[in-house]
């Protein structure tokens, strides 16, 4: 039984674009479920509708509190029978009552090398740490800030002369890659998870 992915996101949505011309050419053998976005009008719902994908705008101002906006999701997210969450860009931390919702099952792609810069600005935190390597990581969310159990990590290398903008652009173009992979293997049923490490099944 194909598995069916949806994505929650905030942005551009070019990790979402990735993931999802990899499921329409058959690269990852799922379905593709719905699209939620926590902010109005960005890029990512524009691709969504181009790409006939059921896509929603889910304000989160309209709700008394996180959970009641993460009720939300998770209500739509069933509606479209989810078998995996992906957090692509998706700017907002996610409470226990969505993770224990989605336990195991949503994966998040973050610009660094965790645990190293955790958070926000991954890339800008690599750069004034004056690292030498940095690269990004695609890891099961759990409680904490970007600490679950990490699936697959690609490191690139970090210049001189780089600037935010150079890093960030030489490392999201492996975050597709690495996102595509990670996500084709959980829908083949090739990750074991145990406590919190993973392990690729060959
Ligand atoms: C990506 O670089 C992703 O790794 C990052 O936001 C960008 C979203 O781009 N996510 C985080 O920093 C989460 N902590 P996209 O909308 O084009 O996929």
């Amino acid at each position: 039984m194909k598995k069916t992915v949806s994505f929650l996101v905030s942005g551009r949505g070019s990790n979402f674009h990735a993931v999802a011309k990899a499921i329409m050419k058959g690269t990852i053998p799922a379905k593709m479920g719905v699209v939620i976005s926590d902010t109005e009008g960005v890029r990512a719902l524009d691709i969504a509708q181009e790409l006939s994908i059921p896509s929603f705008f889910i304000n989160p101002k309209q709700y008394k509190s996180r959970q009641e906006h993460e009720k939300a999701m998770v209500q739509l997210l069933g509606e479209y029978n989810t078998d995996v969450v992906v957090t692509a860009g998706y700017m907002r931390l996610l409470t226990p009552y969505f993770v224990h919702e989605f336990k195991n099952k949503i994966i998040n792609i973050h610009p660094a090398l965790l645990p190293a810069f955790p958070g926000t600005h991954a890339q800008r935190q690599a750069l004034e740490y004056g690292v030498k390597i940095s690269g990004c990581t695609t890891h099961f969310i759990d409680e904490g800030t970007d600490s679950g159990p990490i699936i697959l990590q690609k490191a690139v290398p970090v210049y001189d002369d780089d600037t935010e903008d150079t890093l960030s652009a030489r490392i999201l173009k492996e975050e597709h890659q690495l996102l595509i992979e990670s996500v084709r293997l959980f829908c083949k049923d090739k990750i074991v998870i145990k406590g919190r490490k993973v392990y690729i099944v060959r």
